[in-house]
């Protein structure tokens, strides 16, 4: 159900009014970030009620020591933590003698303002304290998108009905903690503090890996524009530094304090270097002032938009919805660190330790491949490259030999750390969506030299693990795969999961045309690589030719279904429609033996392989087992409502498709699923694109063509994305009569519409009626 408390905008995310019950989403939902750092909406002032700091460094984790009720043998040490790190927002504020604090004053006029357009939070409201003393205060601040170690704060005040003294102090403060902490541990030890007249730094590090972070602030004050010469006292202690100013105010007059911050890790810097760089940060972007890094920080984002941008008409809900998913993908990753990911929830909590999951692959690359440049996803790939020792190792410890890989399920350094054992060891399908992001990318930009300088090896890696993970029964005569939990994670320890199955083989063939390909254009690659990965090419590629032959697809021969794995007909087959809407979510109603005995289905399963293999199915095949699995299907991860909107929309399923899309599209904003105060769902945001462009824009690759097969929603006037195609940009809209494509950029793009193949030149537009 959703729980609607935020205004309706197209390009804006408006909260109006305070209600302190809110105050946790809203630190989820107003959060910024620009891929190196992210901050949750937590207020720069003094808070005593609930709230979740979330200040994060991309890429800086913690490995906290496991807890598990039951050790198994092959768990990881470790779950990698997303830090909660330095607060660099903070400025307190002190009115004789008693602090702005919201949840201690009486607050009115409060308005909290993102603005996803130029990446600029924005809040203002009035606050009376106890002795009656009214103030007003209007704030703004932004992570720079240009300087993307900095960020930038204006905090104003206006007393309303009194002169006298304010005292306000920024301050950097690194005593800080995660809720999540498995053993109730602080992470960051003190390394260094510094403090002078409108200067500070704290550096601390990480109790274990030593990553270290340095923060750095510098600060100005102005009276009604006219800068203010100030005699801060210092303060310093363990993990913290502050300046106090004092200031004589007048009533109707506005004072601002402009604070700058500059934040560095050691994962950029020599540690001896991190905090004279963070300090340089932080004086530079003061000496460049508030407006002017505002302004370049604007227009980058408008640069983003440019090749992103979604515009819907006539649902202004929906148009809210994409721009503010869109907004955060690019607050979480973009794309200029091949060492840094996706985590389920970027920056906006500590839920799933900010980790990589096979999100990345399967719901957030076509993201990136058509709104970025080709770079961008590279780094993503090269990303699981650069893991592929530790998934080898990973396989190894499982028992795996001969360079066979078995990548993790959760990870921030290529090793394993998730631990329950129906995911570390059976979810391992995902080996599967790593092998077809590669396939993806090349597909997109026919950059085939990937394959021979990374791609192989990756694939040449998880092929063998599939070959080693089959075993041949005789009761069957087939190959079987024994033993896994597929995407659907309300079954485990199944046999035979289709869509496993299916990533085994496709994953072994596309190897085996990889091959092919390499021995024909990179011959003497190809020799280097055979030595450095001992592939016995002849044995190797006649075991998998084998296994794919003669691997077992579970198949319902009367009702002509693909099975989600053996054994699965038993089951007590109904609808989902006949769960009481007391007995939903399942996963928080149902124990959990229930659950796996039921045939309730948490997330796409088989549909998310016809949705990867679309163009291997005809569309009776999709349909009939869309019609099987959709109804027992619970959605109740925010990764699976997509794929079906997008299986619904190709077979004319307009309803249904519409229906899915809203809890996709709004699943944050209206937090259907009451946990948005932990964080936002980053990589389910990216199944939200996937549902417009792909779904009701009808856009996807065949044979590396690209095609259009729109299905626009009844109450949509039109739907208008761009497209970064190869070479050129696209700009695709689609209203009730006619697709219509625009080449703005210089170079010639081809796509198919029906029958027919266009070819676009740059600068050219067509427009090509849609069938009745
Ligand atoms: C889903 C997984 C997903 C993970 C992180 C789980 O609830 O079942 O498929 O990888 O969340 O988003």
């Amino acid at each position: 159900m959703e729980q609607r408390y935020l205004e309706i905008d197209e390009w804006k995310i408006i909260e109006e009014g305070w209600d302190s019950n809110n105050h946790m989403k809203s630190e989820s939902i107003f959060s910024i970030g620009n891929g190196r750092m992210g901050q949750r909406a937590n207020f720069e002032e003094a808070y005593s009620g609930d709230t979740l700091q979330g200040s994060y460094i991309a890429g800086v984790y913690y490995p906290d020591k496991t807890k598990v009720g039951w050790w198994k043998n092959g768990y990881p040490e470790y779950f990698a933590k997303v830090l909660n790190s330095v607060n660099w927002i903070g400025i307190d504020i002190e009115i004789a003698e008693q602090s702005l604090d919201l949840a201690q004053v009486k607050v009115s006029n409060f308005r909290r303002e993102l603005d996803m357009q130029h990446g600029l939070l924005s809040r203002s409201f009035s606050a009376e304290f106890a002795d009656g003393k009214k103030v007003k205060v209007e704030t703004q601040r932004f992570l720079s998108l240009v300087k993307d170690e900095v960020g930038a704060i204006s905090y104003s005040i206006t007393p309303l009905n009194f002169d006298g003294k304010v005292i306000i102090k920024p301050y950097l403060d690194f005593d800080v903690e995660n809720h999540d902490a498995n053993w109730e541990e602080k992470f960051w030890a003190p390394v260094d503090e510094k403090v002078a007249a409108q200067k500070g730094t704290v550096t601390a590090k990480t109790k274990k890996l030593d990553f270290h972070v340095s923060a750095a602030m510098r600060f100005e004050v102005f009276a009604q524009g006219e800068h203010v010469t100030l005699y801060p006292e210092t303060e310093q202690r363990e993990k913290y530094v502050a300046n106090s100013v004092e200031l004589q105010m007048e009533q109707g007059k506005t004072y601002t304090i402009c604070k700058y911050a500059g934040i560095t890790s050691s994962m950029n810097y020599a540690v001896e270097k991190l905090s004279t760089t963070a300090d340089e940060r932080a004086s530079q972007a003061m000496r460049t002032g508030y407006d002017k890094l505002l302004e370049e920080h604007k227009a980058a984002w408008l640069e983003k938009w440019s090749t992103s941008d979604i515009v819907i008409e006539g649902d202004a809900a929906a148009q809210q919805a994409i721009r503010f998913n869109i907004f955060h993908l690019f607050q979480t990753f973009t794309g200029v660190d091949p060492r840094l990911n996706i985590g389920p929830k970027g920056f906006t909590g500590e839920k799933y330790g900010g980790s990589t999951y096979w999100d990345t692959e399967a719901y957030c690359l076509p993201f990136y491949l058509s709104t970025t440049q080709q770079e961008v996803s590279r780094n993503l790939l090269i990303y699981r490259y650069k893991h592929l020792g530790k998934a080898i190792e990973n396989a190894q410890k499982l028992g795996f030999k001969n360079g066979a890989a078995l990548y993790p399920m959760v990870t921030m350094n290529g090793e394993e750390c998730h631990n329950e054992w129906e995911i570390t060891f059976e979810e391992i399908h995902r080996n599967g969506a790593i092998a077809y992001a590669i396939f993806n990318y090349v597909r997109h930009t026919l950059d085939r030299d990937y394959l021979a300088d990374y791609g192989f090896e990756v694939l040449l890696g998880i092929s063998r693990f599939w070959a080693q993970r089959v075993n041949w029964s005789e009761a069957k005569g087939k190959y079987v795969m024994l033993g896994v939990t597929g995407p659907n994670e309300y079954e485990n320890n199944v046999n035979n999961n289709y869509y496993t199955n299916k990533m085994a083989s496709w994953t072994m063939s596309y190897t085996l045309t990889v091959v092919d390909y390499l021995k024909e254009n990179h011959a003497d690659r190809y020799a280097e690589l055979v030595k450095k990965t001992n592939f016995d090419e002849k044995a190797e590629m006649e075991e998998w030719a084998d296994i794919i032959s003669n691997l077992h697809i579970p198949i319902d021969e009367e009702r002509q279904v693909l099975l989600q794995q053996d054994g699965f007909l038993d089951k007590d087959l109904r609808s989902a429609d006949s769960l009481d809407a007391s007995e939903r979510p399942i996963n928080q109603h149902w124990s959990w033996d229930r659950i796996l005995r039921s045939c309730f289905i948490k997330q796409a399963d088989v549909l998310q392989g016809l949705y990867f293999f679309e163009h291997q199915y005809d569309k009776a095949t999709i349909r009939r087992n869309f019609d099987f699995y959709e109804p027992m299907t619970v959605h109740e991860s925010s990764l699976s409502p997509c794929v079906h909107v997008i299986l619904a929309s190709r077979i004319g399923y307009g309803e249904k498709a519409y229906e899915l899309y809203l809890r996709t599209a709004r699943l944050d904003l209206d937090d259907y699923n009451r946990e948005v105060h932990e964080g936002l769902h980053i990589t389910s945001m990216a199944g939200t694109w996937m549902s417009v462009v792909q779904g009701f824009g009808g856009m996807k690759i065949i044979k590396e063509k690209l095609h259009f097969e729109p299905l626009l929603p009844e109450n949509w006037d039109s739907l208008n994305f761009t497209l970064r195609w190869r070479e050129a940009v696209l700009n695709v809209s689609i209203d009730k009569k006619n697709l219509t494509v625009e080449n703005t950029s210089e170079s010639t793009a081809e796509f198919v519409f029906g029958p027919h193949t266009n070819q676009l030149k740059g600068g050219k537009k067509i427009v090509l009626p849609l069938a009745p």
